[in-house]
């Protein structure tokens, strides 16, 4: 049953060095302050405390792929009653989202190290369960919101973010923008989540409450920290993993500069986030 499990780099973390696991902690870092990223899971968490059953007490809230606690500030902000439990992968995200916890005085978030599709100890005791940027990297997704499924109650909610990493960037050649979104196309194991967010809820036996989706967009490298973190900062990590020639990655940051240095700069890309729920019994 284990045999179509598979994820890319982002299920591959653990036997890496401390340096570039934070290299990509940070590039996270750059994505959890995009201004849209924040607007979806914010709007998400909002969308999920206004259907939970029982706003008033504790809402207990399971977050697969919770990474280095990226979501912990909005859900202590937005459901001050919450208790977070977050799973992810990499043991070194997990030391970083308890730090954070820690810097917040958040005492209701446990994070603990694990396989999402394989922990299943928690057999429906969540009001709802979360997950951002997730479905892109690990498979099959309809396991992965089967695992969440299984962890809420009866009436329960299961809120997925995802995006899809095919950027419209100003470049001179098309050719730039094509090798560029090539990059993503190559590495990441499921590339089409956020289009698929609907079928893959249903697929775990959930009902379709709402979907939501945005366009992030800037006209600078530099109008926030994700664009330049993303796009020119990670270069090294592509060339590294073989993902693009150093000299084509050169050629095109240094035309996406050019471009950016004469005002002319353009980026965007799509979000989605969608919320399914548990048939009530
Ligand atoms: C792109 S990151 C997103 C992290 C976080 N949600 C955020 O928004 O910053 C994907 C995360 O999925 C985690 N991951 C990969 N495979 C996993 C699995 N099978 N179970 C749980 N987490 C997993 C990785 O360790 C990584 O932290």
């Amino acid at each position: 049953m284990m045999r179509n499990w598979g994820s890319d780099f982002f299920g591959q973390l653990n036997g890496l060095p401390k340096e570039p696991l934070n290299i990509i902690a940070s590039v996270l870092e750059a994505m959890r302050t995009q201004r849209t990223f924040r607007l979806a899971r914010r709007e998400l968490i909002a969308d999920l405390r206004g259907l939970i059953m029982s706003p008033g007490g504790e809402v207990k809230i399971l977050e697969a792929g919770c990474g280095t606690g990226a979501s912990l500030p909005d859900i202590a902000e937005l459901i001050p009653s919450a208790s977070l439990y977050g799973v992810d992968y990499t043991r070194h995200f997990i030391e970083l989202a308890e730090e954070r916890a820690r810097s917040l005085g958040f005492s209701r978030a446990t994070y603990v190290q694990g396989d999402i599709r394989s922990l299943d100890v928690w057999g429906g005791a969540f009001d709802a369960a979360i997950c951002d940027k997730l479905l892109l990297h690990v498979g099959p997704p309809e396991v992965v919101a089967g695992a969440m499924a299984r962890a809420v109650k009866s009436g329960g909610l299961v809120g997925a973010i995802e995006w899809y990493p095919n950027f419209l960037l100003s470049t001179s050649k098309p050719s730039y923008l094509a090798s560029f979104n090539e990059i993503f196309r190559k590495a990441v194991y499921n590339i089409n989540a956020a289009s698929n967010l609907e079928r893959i809820l249903r697929s775990a036996g959930l009902s379709i409450v709402g979907s939501k989706t945005y366009v992030a967009e800037a006209k600078s490298l530099d109008e926030e920290p994700f664009w330049r973190s993303f796009i020119v900062n990670q270069a090294p990590l592509f060339i590294h993993a073989g993902l693009i020639s150093e000299a084509e990655a050169r050629e095109i940051i240094a035309d996406i500069e050019e471009i950016n240095e004469r005002g002319e700069f353009h980026g965007s890309f799509i979000v989605r986030s969608s919320i399914g729920m548990k048939k009530p019994i």
